[in-house]
């Protein structure tokens, strides 16, 4: 017998159903059903007997996902569904009991916060090979100088390898945001029922320590409503895409003709359809657009959860396309710049000549000028003139003339000036914790190692 009286329009069966998309919880569906139907015969709410049917009928179920034959029906409306149907049509009647004492409410937010947590286990396994990638790179070129740029100006020199362990701090905070989203997935809804419980004498405990949760969800009308989890992957995917986006932005300018700080490998190129002379940086472009697509996804989950009345409502199957897109194009940018950054050739004197214009010292002169008691605005307006004087003449500040020095300031001996300007002395003297200098570089190197 059926509620209804007439079958579904089919624009409407189209619009409400989710198996083209949710077949992909099939693993953590089974999963579940087969910890729901262990501890449904443990508390003698089924028959050992029946436990072992259910058992054995979802094994043959996974074995025709797992091959491609599972025979999905048009009536299936998703994946849940679905599994019972065939489960049922196999093992016979008994296969309705593995839904007692279950919602599909409970049960799909149990899938979902299963499959974010494997989506979450796979990130963090790419992003500590990037990190890898990073650190290796970092030591590859730990004294090759570059401009430190701000606004795109040269500012001041850094190390290459100072450079690329910015991202690798980068990372280890989206590390660190992803560790909490895993955690907030070990919390079992499975239980909930479909809002406010269940009437029969189940035991949550044992089902969240087959399933790997940590604790039960402690109100079972939160259980069925919340997708804070999917939300807070997204957004720290999304903060960690956006890292990323950063990356491929410096090598898309770095593998330009006009930078020429790098070369990418062939594998992570590509050429013109129409100039033969092209190698695109396509990936590192890429890596550049996907962030804001993940930022979408969250921006429309977030609309989704907005002013939505407890409990469940079919406004939650949305979370799952905006979910499964922000994971897969996460893994896929991870895995992208780890290439990227792998296989870069830098080009030590190209990066070496634009970090050697002296007017990038500028900040040392004027420092210098602290050092003998001047005021430090002051020092900055002195230098400034100086900064006018060379680039007006087409010089360096190292071929300002003395008296063209000592006229800026009394304090400024020609002497020291110009050993300021000596090329790397720019570099050794930011000596601060966290600074550029070849010692403090290596203390980073150090502790990157370690978290690793
Ligand atoms: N396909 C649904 C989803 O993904 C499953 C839950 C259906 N629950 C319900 N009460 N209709 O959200």
């Amino acid at each position: 017998m059926s509620r209804f009286a007439e079958p579904q329009d089919p624009v409407f069966r189209e619009l409400n159903t989710s198996l083209g998309f949710d077949r992909r919880l099939w693993r953590e569906d089974l999963d579940q059903s087969r910890a729901h139907a262990t501890m449904l015969a443990a508390r003698g709410i089924i028959a050992e007997g029946e436990r072992d049917e259910l058992l054995r009928g979802l094994d043959a179920v996974a074995a025709e996902l797992e091959g491609g034959t599972f025979p999905f029906a048009p009536d299936d409306e998703d994946v849940h569904m679905a599994v019972e149907r065939r489960l049922t049509e196999l093992v016979g009647a008994v296969g309705g009991k593995l839904h007692t004492a279950r919602s599909r409410n409970d049960q799909v937010a149990t899938d979902v916060a299963l499959w974010t947590r494997g989506a979450v286990d796979r990130a963090l396994g790419h992003l500590r090979d990037l990190q890898h990638a990073l650190v290796d790179a970092a030591e590859r070129h730990l004294d090759w100088p570059l401009p430190g740029y701000t606004h795109l100006q040269r500012a001041q020199p850094v190390y290459l390898s100072h450079h690329l362990l910015a991202y690798f701090w980068m990372l280890e905070r989206d590390r660190t945001r992803l560790e909490a989203v895993r955690a907030a997935t070990e919390v079992l809804p499975l239980g909930a029922g479909a809002l406010a419980g269940t009437n029969f004498d189940i035991d949550r405990r044992m089902v969240a320590e087959q399933l790997g949760f940590s604790t039960v969800a402690p109100n079972s009308i939160d259980a069925v409503a919340n997708r804070d989890f999917v939300v807070d992957f997204i957004s720290a995917a999304a903060t960690c895409a956006t890292h990323l986006s950063r990356l491929g932005a410096e090598v898309v300018l770095w593998a330009s003709s006009e930078f020429g700080f790098l070369v990418l490998p062939d594998a992570w190129s590509s050429g013109s359809s129409i100039m033969p002379q092209k190698k695109n940086p396509d990936a590192a472009e890429l890596l550049r657009a996907k962030a804001p697509r993940i930022a979408g996804h969250l921006t429309a989950l977030l609309g989704v959860q907005h002013a939505l009345p407890l409990t469940y409502n079919k406004d939650l199957q949305e979370d799952k396309e905006h979910l499964f897109d922000a994971a897969d194009t996460l893994e896929l940018v991870l895995q992208a710049a780890t290439g990227m950054v792998a296989g870069a050739r830098f080009d030590r004197e190209r990066m070496a000549a634009a970090a050697s214009d002296d007017l990038i010292a500028a900040t040392d002169v004027a420092d210098h000028l602290v050092k003998l008691g001047v005021p430090f605005r002051e020092c900055h307006g002195v230098v400034a003139g100086l900064v006018r004087t060379a680039v007006e003449s087409g010089r360096g500040l190292g071929d300002l003339r003395d008296d063209e020095l000592r006229a800026a300031h009394p304090k400024l001996e020609p002497a020291d000036v110009r050993g300021l300007l000596v090329q790397s002395s720019w570099l050794e003297s930011k000596a601060s914790e966290g600074g550029t200098a070849l010692a403090r570089v290596r203390e980073q190197l150090e502790q990157a190692r370690a978290l690793l």
